[in-house]
């Protein structure tokens, strides 16, 4: 579904903040990508949608080289991105939202709002309440279901768990692990590294702009160097 290769990139010409990044997601893989503050993570997910132009290196979405190419293009291949922040239109309401979602989206409409109701149904319960008077998880189901509306084929989710209490950081890993179950593949960027890779299929620890561990998430979980440095021992 996914490739990236050796990417190197940075914010200003002189600075690298990814020193040749690789990575890939398989079809319907749940991959999580853990790290300390300021690693690349975000970095990483930005260069990935097209955000931030790699100084070198390529991503491949599908087969098809993508680097370089503007989000909007990228979104219209199918490709989808929940920042980790300002991921929703807080004054609106919540069909509002759903609807931005897909201004661009060329399906069904309505089938696609019917999935995302199916994996949400307080969405539907609520759909004319504005957005900003909603739950930290709400809103995280609203930013998902923003995203489910173009149809994606793969979905990009930069720490959706990040700010809220543990029940509802739960609630919201549950919603992954929903959405993962009809088959979209999703990348993962995850403070909350444990609950994180659980529910991945696979793993990449990255530190410092490179990856320093990659394997099954359960393998990670267990990696007593993997627990030492970067799941609190
Ligand atoms: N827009 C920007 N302009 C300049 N530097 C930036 C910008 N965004 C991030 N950086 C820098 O790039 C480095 C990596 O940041 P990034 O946001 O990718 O880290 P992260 O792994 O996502 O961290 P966090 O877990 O805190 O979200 C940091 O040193 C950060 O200060
Ligand atoms: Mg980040």
């Amino acid at each position: 579904m996914l490739e990236v290769h050796d990417v190197v990139a940075g914010y200003s010409s002189d600075v690298d903040i990814l020193h040749g990044v690789s990575m890939h997601v398989e079809e319907s893989e749940t991959v999580t990508i853990i790290g300390p503050n300021g690693a690349g993570k975000s970095t990483l997910i930005k260069v990935v949608f097209g955000l931030l132009s790699p100084r070198e290196g390529r991503v491949v979405f599908q087969g098809e080289d993508i680097t370089g190419l503007e989000p909007n293009a990228i979104v219209e291949r199918g490709l989808c991105y929940v920042p980790q922040r300002g991921n929703v239109f807080p004054s609106m309401s919540v069909m509002e939202n759903l609807e931005l979602g897909a201004w661009t989206f060329k399906g069904d409409f309505d089938a696609a709002l019917a999935r995302v109701f199916d994996l949400f149904p307080v969405l539907q319960e609520r759909v004319d309440q504005r957005v900003g008077t909603m739950s930290g998880g709400q809103r995280q189901m609203v930013a998902m279901g923003r995203a489910l509306m173009m149809d994606p084929s793969l979905i990009l989710l930069d720490e959706p768990s990040a700010g809220l209490a543990p029940n509802l950081a739960d609630d919201v890993f549950e919603n992954i692990q929903r959405i993962a179950g009809t088959g979209t593949p999703i990348v993962l960027v995850e403070q909350n590294a444990k609950k994180g890779l659980a529910i991945a299929d696979r793993g990449i620890v990255l530190d410092t702009g490179e990856v320093r561990f990659e394997g099954p998430g359960d393998e990670l979980l267990e990696d007593p160097q993997v627990g030492k440095l970067y799941l609190g021992g």
